[in-house]
């Protein structure tokens, strides 16, 4: 087992990935700014890994500590130093995974400045902090947006990067960083990770999707409407060249994209074939809007009224990842389907509508299925 640290664990894919490999035993510190999650879900994640009560022995730091796994917390952000080196110094770190980041579209064309100094100086001041405390095993959180416009599906990794927005753009620097630095000296394990469209939520219920502001992503806006937030999910166009005219995405479960993290971190601890790994993380197959729709419809017994509108702006007609690589790297390929992900994201969002925010009593997780 290692110690792990882990920036933005207390994230929608960063907590889920926490709690899958304290499960694994690993002992982690999270570091997080909460600028865009909130700490209740850290605390989630330990009461669902059966780990001890919370204590605090310092502002801004929380612990949950178990005889061998244990879960560490410091509110920081990776772009400074000290808080960085608060974090690092509690215990020697033997891996990084770097999920912390900004990722909405619209307002990375709005704030290009603010996306480029989060998502790439974050990036930078992480890996100098590294050398400095001489770990040079790290995951990141990539993602399919690099890919731009797909030029054939399904999109494999040899797939020309061609970001369309701000957002991209840092994702592919970030790689582009990371590939440098590997090439940089002997001893640099790094492997980048693109996450197609995750979606669902723990089996408990207990932890979930909680975007701060208003969500763009389909899977949480569906969950709005079923839940009775927003009255009608907008359909952006129906004449697209798919199987029903509705845009198609390759939808990953939350807790396969963690344990595809636990496979990532295994082969770069335990074999020392690659100093760069790139790998697609996606089921390979594609599903419409209309399609999750009715299966969201179909695992929560709510209507979800919808209305077709144009096109949105940037969308892609479909988007579908080539896993072959993942599977053949790390044995790892996704498990849960299409009906898995609704009844999860439907148990999580029905339990917690206000997110974690509410206060809701259901922090106590509920039986798994
Ligand atoms: C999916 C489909 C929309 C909302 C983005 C980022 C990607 C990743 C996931 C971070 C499309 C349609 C959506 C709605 C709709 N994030 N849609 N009505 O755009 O594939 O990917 O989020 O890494 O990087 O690019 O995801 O969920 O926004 O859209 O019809 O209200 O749902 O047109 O076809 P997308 P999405």
């Amino acid at each position: 087992m290692a110690n792990l640290f882990i920036t933005g664990g207390g994230g929608f894919i960063g907590s889920h990935t926490t709690l899958c490999l304290l499960e694994a035993g690993h002992s982690v510190v999270v570091l997080d700014s909460f600028v865009n999650s909130e700490l209740e879900a850290l605390r989630r994640v330990a009461r669902l890994a059966h780990l001890p009560p919370w204590t605090s022995p310092s502002p801004g730091i929380w612990q949950s500590l178990g005889t061998s796994a244990g879960l560490t917390v410091v509110e920081g952000d990776v772009r400074r130093p000290a808080d960085v080196e608060r974090a690092m110094a509690l215990r020697p770190v033997g891996a990084v995974l770097h999920f912390a980041g900004l990722k909405a579209l619209a307002e990375s064309i709005r704030e290009p400045l603010l996306y480029w100094d989060v998502n790439v100086h974050g990036s930078r001041c992480l890996l100098e902090a590294m050398r400095r405390h001489d770990c040079r095993v790290l995951i990141f959180s990539s993602s399919a947006t690099l890919y731009g416009y797909p030029e054939s599906l399904p999109i494999s990794e040899s797939a020309p990067v061609r970001p369309l927005h701000p957002y991209g753009h840092t994702k592919a620097a970030v790689e582009q960083l990371l590939a440098d630095v590997a090439a940089s000296e002997p001893g640099w394990r790094i492997a980048r990770l693109r996450y197609f469209n995750p979606v669902g939520a723990h089996p408990s219920g207990s932890i979930g999707e909680d975007p701060h502001g208003e969500p763009t992503n389909l899977f949480p806006i569906i969950g709005q409407v079923a839940v009775g937030k927003r009255a009608c999910l907008p359909v952006f166009g129906d004449d697209w060249p798919t199987v029903d005219g509705s845009g198609v995405r390759d939808y990953i479960h939350v807790m396969d994209l963690a344990e595809g993290h636990r496979s990532a971190l295994n082969h770069l601890l335990h074999s020392d074939s690659d100093t760069l790994l790139t790998l697609n993380l996606g089921t390979g197959q594609g599903i419409s809007v209309l399609q999750m729709l009715q299966a969201y419809r179909d695992a929560s017994g709510r209507e979800i009224p919808h209305a077709v509108l144009p096109r949105r702006e940037g969308d892609a007609a479909s988007s579908v990842a080539d896993p072959a690589l993942a599977k053949r790297h790390l044995g790892w390929s996704t498990r849960r389907t299409l009906t898995d992900m609704c009844r999860d994201g439907w148990r999580w969002q029905s339990a917690n509508p206000r997110g974690y925010g509410g206060g809701q009593a259901t922090d106590t997780p509920l039986s798994p299925p």
